[in-house]
């Protein structure tokens, strides 16, 4: 969240932070010495006109630098202070978009694939620190980035119910709806959602 003043919640201390931003994150990181919880949520998503779009390459670049590499900076930057702090854990927020590439948002899926296979290497290294790494997947939610899409989505406090229910768990890996559950469930077969989709997916 880059403009803290847009936060008035009791009991909330908003604290500025670009995830694109190094100086950004690590000024963060600075105030915020007694994190226990770090939830990499910040997102960003682009429409494209599908894979052939000449202007991919530089859509790609932009949600990266946020889905991605700001995935990968915030829990560089963060995972001493969880360590230092008892373990304690991050919650990635990634997609059901981790197996399945709609063409017009392909840059978006990609940058979610490659964020999933980093949550997954942290996972690992960070079981020596105590820290527990969880991978949360869901479909559309309606929020701000979907505001005006003719589409069936799931509540975000429900999803974010699931995802604390799934860290309280001890669990790495939660599937916060019924698309994510879907997609997944399908690599496996022969229909697999990401070869076959229906065809409103
Ligand atoms: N909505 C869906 O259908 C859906 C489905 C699956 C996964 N997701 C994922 O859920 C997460 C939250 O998305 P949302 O649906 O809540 O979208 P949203 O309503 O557009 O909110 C995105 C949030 O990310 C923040 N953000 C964006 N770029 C940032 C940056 N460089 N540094 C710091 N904060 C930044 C925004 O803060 P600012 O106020 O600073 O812009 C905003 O608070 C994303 O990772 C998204 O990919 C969403």
């Amino acid at each position: 969240m880059r403009d803290p003043n847009s936060i008035a919640l009791p009991g909330v201390i908003p604290v500025k932070i670009d995830v694109s931003d190094p100086a950004s994150v690590s000024a963060a990181e600075a105030h915020c010495g007694d994190v226990t919880l770090l939830i990499n949520n910040a997102g960003i998503a682009r429409v494209n006109a599908g894979a052939l779009d000449p202007a991919l390459i530089d859509s790609a670049r932009e949600i990266f630098e946020t889905n991605f590499y700001g995935v990968i900076r915030v829990s560089q930057s963060f995972a001493p202070v969880l360590s230092a702090n008892g373990g304690g854990a991050i919650i990635n927020v990634l997609s059901d978009a981790t197996w399945f590439a709609r063409p017009m948002l392909t840059a978006y899926s990609a940058a979610k694939s490659a964020a999933w296979g980093f949550t997954n290497a942290l996972r690992i290294e960070l079981r020596e620190s105590g820290t527990q790494v969880l991978a949360l997947h869901v479909g559309f939610m309606a929020t701000d980035l979907t505001k005006g899409l003719e589409i069936e989505k799931s509540d975000p406090r429900q999803v974010a119910a699931h995802a604390l229910e799934a860290l309280e768990d001890g669990r790495e890996e939660v599937l916060a709806d019924e698309q994510s559950n879907v997609v997944k469930r399908s690599l496996s077969t022969e229909q697999a959602y990401d070869l076959k989709p229906p065809a409103m997916a």
